[in-house]
């Protein structure tokens, strides 16, 4: 993984060059030294005060836009100033990134918001849940049917990095583990008639976990499959990156495979980038599934 320096640009209103695209498609991380989104002082100063009980069903705190709602703080919080911070750290890396990465602004969906107030070191979570883990993004109750999830991080930490551990981009590991792992099989057998039916029938009764596109179920199946796989855990080409207090990166997190090894109180944004929108739309993992699979694994025509 090459880490790219964006060293404080200090013009953040024009879009990007050609090749940061391609860097990014290919599972490179773009690297703000200090972060182009400011917060007020005190908005802050309310972020890093969070205790939270950390029994919650929700493994982060998040704002949905769509909903223009706060999930997963405790009772108790302040709900409504929690809504109004994420809601601008929202709309500020949406109006930064329709400049920076104009290219992908056309049609993409504003997704979660995400504040993440607890120690990542030693966290305890399900094994499929834990963020220590090597993995690439899926989101199963969010399908995409092909598109893309790009993210925009940032450590709000004031004295420690964010550390993340990153091994090789979906290409590599797809063919070394689809095969295996059986992503393939579970692609084709969805993407056959009989997935078909199931899930045109599971749409009409409103079943929304079998109505996810077989793309969508591989992509499940693939990071619950690196997660499970210790040999891959230990022995995988690993690079350890330090986000400094201050910073921000963006990634397509379902193609970089990463972990967060330690660091606490984090900012994150999550972009749905219509794949067609790529400038590469081949290194899509989608297209290296299908390509695997032999036929096409979206529900769209
Ligand atoms: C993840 O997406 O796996 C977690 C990244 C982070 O919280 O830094
Ligand atoms: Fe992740």
């Amino acid at each position: 993984m090459i880490v790219v320096k964006l060293v404080p640009i200090a013009d953040t209103s024009r879009e990007l060059g050609g090749e940061f695209y391609g860097r990014l498609e290919a599972g490179d991380v773009l690297y703000f030294e200090r972060s182009p989104i400011e917060l007020p002082r005190e908005d802050t100063e309310f972020l890093l005060s969070q205790r939270q009980a950390g029994s919650s069903y929700y493994k982060n705190i998040a704002y949905r836009p769509a909903e223009d709602r706060v999930t997963g703080l405790d009772p108790g919080g302040d709900g409504e100033r929690m809504r109004r911070i994420l809601k601008s750290y929202c709309d500020q890396t949406a109006g930064l990134l329709s400049k920076l990465l104009a290219r992908y602004s056309n049609g993409w969906r504003v997704d979660f918001t995400s504040f993440r107030p607890f120690e990542e070191a030693g966290r305890a979570l399900a094994l499929h849940a834990r963020n220590d883990l090597l993995h690439v993004d899926a989101f199963p109750t969010r399908p995409t049917d092909g598109d893309r999830i790009l993210r925009f991080f940032t450590n709000l930490n004031p004295a420690r990095p964010r550390v993340w551990m990153t091994a090789e981009a979906f290409p590599e590991l797809a063919g070394r583990y689809a095969e295996e792992g059986g992503i393939v099989r579970l692609a084709r057998q969805r993407a056959g008639p009989a997935g078909r039916v199931t899930a045109k029938f599971a749409r009409a009764l409103g079943l929304r976990q079998f109505t996810a596109s077989p793309y969508d179920a591989a992509m499940h199946r693939f990071h619950n499959f690196l997660k499970e796989n210790t040999e891959f855990q230990e022995k995988a080409k690993k690079a350890r990156t330090e986000f400094p207090p201050g910073s921000s990166w963006i990634v397509f997190t379902d193609m970089l495979s990463h972990a967060v090894l330690s660091g606490q109180f984090a900012l994150e944004q999550t972009f749905i980038i219509p794949y067609r929108a790529q400038q590469r739309p081949e290194l899509a993992p989608v297209k290296i599934l299908e390509k695997l699979a032999g036929r096409p694994l979206t529900w769209r025509e």
